[in-house]
Formats: C-alpha cells, structure tokens, sequence
C-alpha cells in the first residue's frame, strides 16, 4: 500500500479510509479536493457557526495527495459508524453527495483502502473460491458455466432440462439470468426443485455441478427467500449487487441459516463504472463485495467479450477478488457476458486459471444444442488449461471446431 503524507507527519493507514478520486473541473484542483474533502466529512457550502476546531481536526477529512485530475483523500475511522452503518454509512460517505456537486464537474471514486478496524468487522466469503472448487472436486482447472438462455421464457422443466443437458456436456456451473426470479412462466419453488432433480441425476452420473437460484427481492424478504430456496434444494444462490445492495449480500452470507454459496451478479454496474471520469470504478464494489461475503463475483471478461470494460480495469478486479485482503477467503472470479469457446485462450491468458468463465449464448446458440454446446466450452477450457492453441485442439474435437465455425475466434 502506498504511504502517504499530511501536513508533514505520516498518516496511519490503521485511521483512516483513504480513497483516490479523479475529478474533471473547471476548479483548481486543490480548491474541488478541499471541496469534496468538506462535503463529505466537516464541512458545507459555507463556514459554519456551530463547528470548532477540534471537530475539524478530529472529524475532517484530509486531501493527502493531488496528482493532475487525481485526488486522494482520507476519511478519519471516527465518521464511520463501524457496528451499525454498515456499508450503506460507508457509501454515504466516500460516494455519498460528492457526485452531485455543482461546482466539481465530473467525479469518480476509483479506489478505496479500508483500515484494519473496519476490515474487521467483516466476516468475508464463507465458501470463496476454493470453497467452491472443493464442493465441485474441481481443484485447478478454471470453472466453466453456463446462464440459462433464453433469460425468460422457459418453464421450469425445460430449465431442469437446459442444466442437465450442460452438466451432461461437462459443465461445473450454471445459474438463473439476473431477471428470473419468480415469474409466472417459471416459479421460483417448480424450478428450485426441479433444477435440483437434474443436479442430483448428474450427480449420480458422478458429475458435480451447481446452479445459482436468483434470490434478488426485497431487503426484508430475501434471507427468508434464500432459506426457501435452500429448503428446495438450491445448492447455489445468486444476488444482484447493485439493485439489492452490498447489506443484502452480507446479510445472505452472514445469515447461519444459509448454507450454500452465494454467486454475486452486478447488473446495472454500467450505470457506475462505464463513465471513465464520472461514478465509482469497479475496484471498490469488488473490494465491499468481498467484505460482505460474496463467494463469486462478476469481473468482466478482460476486453474480450460482451460488454464494455477496460481489460485493465478487469484484471484490477480480478485481483481485488484473489490477492490478500484482511484475511479474507479469495472470491471466485466471473467471467460472463459475450463469451464464446473461440476467446477462452484469450481470456485465460489474462485471467489466469483461477476464475469462472460462462457462457449463455455461447452454449445454447450452438448449432447442436446444449449438450453438445457445453462440449465445446469444455473443450476451450481444457485447451486453454493445457496451452494447446484451440484451433489445434479442435483438430480432435468436432464440438469445438464447429463453435469455432459459428463465432470465430479471439
Ligand atoms: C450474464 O449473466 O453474464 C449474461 O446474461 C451473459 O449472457 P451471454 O453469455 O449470453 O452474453
């Protein structure tokens, strides 16, 4: 961690939250850090005839470094109400009303280090990324998914069906898309159960394979949802971050009733992160993720699938999810959103073999079906694992070369 200096003393990381800002004004730049420094901790508009010094000595949050449009700025542990805020206090606070400043034009909040004492008050995963690869007896090679495609539309026989048929093609993993939950076409209840049938027939095939039941609801209804699930037969369960909250995740994960992992989605993320100058990077939603117990994240796929990202910024929150951090499990790192067999080597070779990599249309829209579908991103992973370019590898394997046919490669 960097070390960083104020008004001539070194500042103790164990005191503060520090956090990096990059900010676009018109303002000289130490007049908007002075000025966020000031809305977010002691200050307002104007001075202020009920402060003193001492509440701005003790309480005020510190400018410690300006480096052309970037700021770091450090939060005394003494604004954070660690046992009871939560991480909502914290948000309130590091990317609470700064982004609305008039005066400061664009703001983002690109990374933040918590102090041990705030670290502590979270538990982390419970199963993380090696608990995970024990419950799948999948102990090196990467994981390999699918999300069931079509997202909507199909009844909770044929999900059973669509899990089965990617379990039968080799798949480690699967899971509901971010907007199932409890829908007419398909209940959550019918297809818990009839999701876990399909587990417990692949299982007694001697394949193991989980699948992540969308349990995203109401704050006060979504343990209850998540013990319901479990109950059924849910052997996985999925969050979305961002439209439920980081305190749904960890009341999920610190709830002693759950007991199955907890797969964290972060639909609508692109609201935050996808404005390079304005909303909060990734690297500290994967950062609170990881405290509040998250077992597997969505990263993005290291400038190769889908959706926008940065493979820079990707591969920074792949090792917020792997590299230590307050004595936390390492999160499984996701890779979802675009992928197809023809871009695992790509990815691998950024990623690394620790990750998850999934695929939706990249196995259901394979011209011989889900099965055979599922073969194929075996296969790349498999290629990937053992450094054999993939279309070599495909050479031998009919699955591959047709994925490869049909999307090409990376
Ligand atoms: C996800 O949940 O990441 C997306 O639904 C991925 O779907 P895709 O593989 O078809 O892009």
């Amino acid at each position: 961690m960097a070390t960083y200096m104020h008004l001539g003393e070194q500042v103790d990381p164990d005191a503060y939250v520090i956090c990096e800002y990059r900010v676009t004004t018109e303002l000289p730049m130490e007049k908007a850090a002075a000025a966020i420094a000031a809305e977010q901790s002691t200050g307002t508009w104007t001075d202020l005839t009920t402060t003193t010094e001492r509440i701005v000595d003790d309480y005020g949050a510190k400018v410690l470094s300006i480096e052309g449009d970037r700021t770091v700025i450090a939060f005394p542990v003494e604004d954070f109400s660690i046992e009871v805020g939560g991480v909502p206090q914290i948000l309130s606070v590091i990317a609470g009303n700064l982004f609305g400043l008039e005066s400061i034009g664009k703001l983002r909040l690109e990374d933040v280090t918590f102090p041990k004492c705030i670290l502590e008050m979270y538990k982390g995963p419970r199963f993380g990324a090696k608990g995970l690869r024990e419950i799948l007896d999948r102990p090196e090679k990467p994981l390999v998914g699918t999300i069931v495609k079509p997202k909507i539309g199909l009844p909770p026989k044929e999900t059973a069906e669509y899990v089965y048929e990617a379990g039968a093609g080799g798949l480690t993993n699967s899971k509901d898309d971010e907007t199932l939950t409890d829908q007419r076409f398909c209940p959550i209840e019918d297809r818990t159960i009839a999701v876990a049938e399909a587990l417990d027939r692949l299982a007694s095939e001697g394949h193991r394979m989980v699948h992540a039941i969308n349990v995203s609801t109401n704050g006060d209804k979504i343990v209850e949802l998540a013990e319901k699930v479990q109950s059924w037969g849910a052997k996985q369960i999925m969050v979305d971050v961002i439209t439920c909250g980081f305190a749904a995740v960890q009341a999920l994960a610190e709830d002693p009733s759950i007991k199955v992992p907890i797969h964290v989605h972060r639909t609508m993320h692109g609201a935050l992160t996808r404005d390079p100058l304005h909303g909060i990077s990734m690297l500290p939603i994967t950062k609170l993720v990881r405290m509040c117990g998250g077992d597997a994240l969505h990263i993005g796929t290291l400038g190769v699938g889908k959706m926008s990202g940065d493979p820079k910024a990707d591969l920074a929150n792949l090792n917020a999810c792997l590299d230590p951090m307050g004595g936390f499990k390492e999160v499984m790192p996701v890779c979802s959103g675009g992928v197809y067999p023809g871009m695992i080597g790509a990815m691998v070779e950024r990623s690394g073999r620790n990750v998850q990599i999934q695929a939706g249309g990249g196995v259901a829209g394979h011209p011989g079906g889900v099965r055979k579908g599922a073969m194929a991103m075996c296969q790349a992973v498999d290629a990937a694992f053992e450094g054999i370019p993939v279309a070599k590898y495909a050479e031998t394997h009919p699955e591959l070369r047709i994925a490869l046919d049909k999307w090409g490669m990376r």
